[in-house]
């Protein structure tokens, strides 16, 4: 096993790709430590699951900050105060400021519940069914400025059913989320996987999706 990579991962609510990340590591299958959960919001459930492994968590609401600029300052120092070498987005539901996103690029990677380049945004299941899509997935990538825009590292498919529910399309979708945002997070950990140039690479090449 590799020297363990310090990650800091942000939540907004459920936690369950946390929970997976949580799980990898703790069954020796990620070389990450954990070095804090912060959550924007005080009652999200992933903090109960960070909690419960015994990782140190912090809350940071938005209201009381002046602008997004400013609630980026704040944020980037306390990540920072925590030394990490990625940064991971689990379902982290704000809009990041352009200053905070730099100095995390190549850092910052996220998970977003579409085939990107469609469906950025919100409401992905309940856009994916209302469009007829015949299929749905997920999408792992560098964060860059612009949202949902960033160089992709990974896709995994799902099928969407005549009678899906958005529930049920997330559910589905979610369970795949979790395998390739693990597998995205352990590639970063052990040096195979970097941003170069806007460009993702893994072992050197370009990820073609
Ligand atoms: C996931 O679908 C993620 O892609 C989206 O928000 C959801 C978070 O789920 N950005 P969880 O909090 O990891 O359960």
């Amino acid at each position: 096993m590799p020297p363990k990579m310090p990650i800091v991962v942000l939540i907004s609510g459920g936690g369950t790709n946390l929970q997976a990340i949580i799980d990898a590591t703790a069954k020796g299958e990620l070389p990450v430590t954990i070095e804090a959960v912060i959550s924007d919001k005080v009652d999200a459930y992933g903090l109960e699951r960070a909690q419960k492994a015994g990782l140190r968590t912090f809350t940071l609401p938005y209201s009381g900050f002046e602008n997004r600029e400013a609630y980026g300052r704040a944020l980037q120092q306390l990540i920072d105060e925590q030394n990490p070498q990625l940064v991971v987005l689990a379902g982290f539901m704000r809009i990041l400021s352009a200053p905070f996103v730099e100095h995390y690029l190549g850092k910052m990677i996220n998970i977003h519940p579409s085939l990107l380049p469609r469906h950025k945004g919100l409401n992905t299941h309940q856009r994916a069914i209302e469009a007829g899509d015949s299929e749905a997935g997920c999408t792992v990538h560098f964060v860059v400025p612009e949202i949902d825009a960033g160089p992709i590292i990974s896709q995994a498919r799902v099928p969407v059913y005549d009678d899906d529910s958005t529930d049920e399309l997330a559910a589905r979708v979610l369970e795949r989320e979790h395998q390739i945002f693990t597998q995205a997070i352990g590639w970063f950990a052990t040096a195979r996987l970097q941003l170069n140039d806007g460009h993702a690479l893994l072992d050197g090449k370009n990820i073609a999706i």
